[in-house]
């Protein structure tokens, strides 16, 4: 990554939320005495890049009642810059090498979003209450994580133009809009804080991640 890359690329992390499904917010989760956000904001730091953290947070901006509010204060602090990555606080063992990898899609400046996708190796079928609708192709299917990158003009235009439709991911967004979001592969050792049980997971993939420096 050139020193021109690092110049036109921001990193939002957005760290606000209720956390209802951890049982309250997950500002005060730690992995090794650190609080999730910093693990994140300290990856990205490391590659010079320049990090804002939105949520109640030591030097964070405060966060909206949804995701993509959180990540629309976000995006409203930025400077002019030409590409932006967003993160979720709560994916706090995101490597360096994702986040290279995610950046030097984005950077060859022919689509308008970058994921990071995984493959579904479970058995996927949709559903009525308890009732199976079908099974659905496990080789269409992906799921996704964050970082994700996009040219930053693009997804201001994607949040002002669909202000009002509730979002997971802001890669949806884009596809609304009718823009070209491609995948690069994710990391299995990426995973989402949800549930109380995935920082147990967390805290133990850390822990061999570390060791091994
Ligand atoms: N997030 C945010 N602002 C919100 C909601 C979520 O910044 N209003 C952030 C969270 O901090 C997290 C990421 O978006 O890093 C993914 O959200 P999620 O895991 O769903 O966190 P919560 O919304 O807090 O949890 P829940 O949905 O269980 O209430
Ligand atoms: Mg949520």
């Amino acid at each position: 990554m050139t020193s021109r890359d690092v110049a036109t690329t921001a990193v939002i992390i957005v760290a606000a939320g209720r956390g209802e499904r951890f049982g309250g917010p997950k500002h005060a989760a730690t992995i090794d005495g650190h609080p999730l956000w910093e693990r994140s904001a300290a990856a990205f730091a490391s590659l010079d890049l320049s990090v804002t953290i939105v949520g109640d947070v030591p030097g964070g901006i405060p966060g909206g009642t949804r995701r993509r509010d959180s990540v629309a204060s976000g995006l409203a602090t930025l400077g002019d810059v030409e590409w932006v990555l967003i993160h979720d606080a709560a994916r706090p063992l995101v490597s360096r090498a994702l986040i290279l990898s995610v950046l030097e899609r984005l950077h060859v400046g022919d689509v308008d979003a970058v994921i990071p996708a995984m493959p579904v190796s479970d058995t996927v079928k949709k559903v009525s209450g308890d009732r199976i609708i079908n099974t659905l192709d496990r080789a269409s299917l992906v799921t996704v994580q964050t970082p994700q990158g996009f040219r930053r003009d693009v997804l201001v235009e994607a949040h002002r133009v669909d202000p009002h439709e509730d979002v997971t991911d802001d890669a949806g967004l884009v596809e609304r809009l009718g823009g070209t979001v491609v995948t690069v592969p994710g990391e299995a050792t990426n995973l989402k804080v949800t549930y109380p049980e995935d920082l147990e997971r967390a805290r133990a993939i850390a822990a061999v991640a570390d060791r091994r420096g």
